[in-house]
């Protein structure tokens, strides 16, 4: 293992009704604040009402800005700065999905910051202790946003998605009710799943050594949402299995499997790349291009995909190489993801080879990416190609 600091002081309220905890959570950190929401589902769903309700009973003064896409842009962070300067608000209460929680950290970030955010969100400048504190009441199980330092937004006039990491933007307290996750739809239980099982493969496929219980947290995190999703899909006011997946998704990026290993991330840097250019889900994206980066990998180092294909999707060891295993345990990734639902080709999207190059541009954030198995701009562009 490598040396490694974990400070992750998220205050998790899980369960039915926990929203009414607000009234009891806002207080200690100011009147005033910024009510931060997507395209609508709250209001759909009555949570927009009730969290007013709450906000009211503690007489809180409340700035309203809904609309914050899915793939955040940094316009809409702008106008969030913006808001929090000109009113001096104190608090931003984040209600939504990974989107609307990244934008708020960004906005959180940039708040006390003389430059542009962007200095932050590609890490030209750091965020400060000075950054707004933040709330979640999360609305989908996927990002781990809830429970994290951090922020995905994407420059829409550059075609840029970038991120950054902060402790000074982790939440204060994140409200975690699976039946707020009901409303979900189809599409976006399938990307959220796919979105957990990524997370996990990312720090599993680590360039580090000696990291057993890491990897065995994740094996133990991947086999429940193996066990999880497939009634899921078929049932999606199941409040235990919207339960069991909302815990894993927050469990999956809070920096619990990430423990004293150098993760990969190459997978998400290229799926940010293709959302950037084409505004896609990330979850779907990710459904895509994970088993061609995988083989990709086993190519020259197999044996940690044949471990995960033994640990997690049962196969036999018996008379077989690394390199068959990791074969049949790529196939057996690619069935489970294609039997509840997933994407399997950038072509699903409409996207086809004319901005390979950007996109294979905008995944080079160094002259390689990823570090279990490092990839030149050359692998990029291959796996981007067997992905269309
Ligand atoms: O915008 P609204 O109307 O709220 O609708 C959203 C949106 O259309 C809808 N939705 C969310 N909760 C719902 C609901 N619809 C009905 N009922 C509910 N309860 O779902 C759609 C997608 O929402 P979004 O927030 O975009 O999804 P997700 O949570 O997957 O977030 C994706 C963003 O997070 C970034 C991604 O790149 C992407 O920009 N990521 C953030 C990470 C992090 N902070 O750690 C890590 C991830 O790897 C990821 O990169
Ligand atoms: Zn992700």
């Amino acid at each position: 293992m490598e040396n490694f600091e974990f400070h992750n002081p998220t205050k998790i309220l899980f369960g039915k009704g926990q929203v009414s905890n607000l009234k009891k959570e806002i207080p200690a950190y100011g009147k005033r604040i910024l009510l931060l929401y997507g395209g609508g589902s709250i209001k759909k769903i009555g949570l927009y009402d009730k969290v007013i309700s709450e906000l009211k009973e503690i007489g809180t003064h409340i700035i309203e800005l809904g609309g914050v896409e899915p793939n955040p842009r940094l316009t809409t962070v702008n106008q969030g700065i913006s808001l929090i300067r000109e009113n001096q608000l104190d608090f931003i209460l984040a209600v939504g999905g990974g989107s609307v929680i990244d934008c708020a950290k960004a906005i959180a970030a940039g708040v006390p910051y003389d430059g542009d955010v962007w200095d932050i969100v590609t890490g030209k400048a750091k965020a400060s202790s000075n950054s707004v504190p933040i709330g979640t009441v999360i609305t989908i199980a996927g990002t781990g946003s809830e429970m994290n330092g951090n922020s995905v937004i994407t420059n829409w006039e550059t075609n840029t998605k970038a991120f950054f990491n902060s402790n000074h933007v982790l939440p204060r307290f994140s409200i975690l009710d699976p039946e707020i996750t009901f409303s979900v739809p189809l599409d976006q239980t399938i990307y959220g799943t796919v979105d957990i099982m990524a997370h996990i493969f990312e720090q599993y496929f680590h360039a580090s050594s000696n990291a057993p219980l890491q990897e065995k947290i994740g094996e133990a995190i991947l086999r429940t949402v193996i066990e999880t999703a497939p009634k899921l899909v078929n049932d999606l006011n199941n409040y235990e299995y919207r339960e069991v997946m909302l815990l894993n998704g927050t469990l999956a990026l809070n920096g619990l499997t990430g423990m004293g290993v150098s993760p990969d991330w190459a997978t998400h840097l290229i799926e940010h790349a293709v959302s950037a250019v084409h505004d896609i889900p990330h979850g779907g994206g990710i459904a895509i291009i994970a088993p061609h980066w995988m083989e990709h990998v086993a190519a020259t180092r197999p044996e940690k995909v044949a471990q995960l294909g033994v640990r997690v999707f049962d196969l036999d060891r018996t008379g077989k190489t690394d390199a068959q295993l990791a074969a049949e345990a790529i196939q057996s990734l690619r069935k489970f993801w294609t039997s509840i639902g997933a994407p399997t080709k950038l072509s699903d999207y409409g996207i086809d080879d004319k901005e390979i190059e950007l996109m294979t541009e905008r995944s080079m954030l160094a002259d390689q990416i990823g570090n279990y198995v490092p990839l030149t701009k050359e692998d990029v562009r291959k796996i981007l190609r067997n992905s269309l």
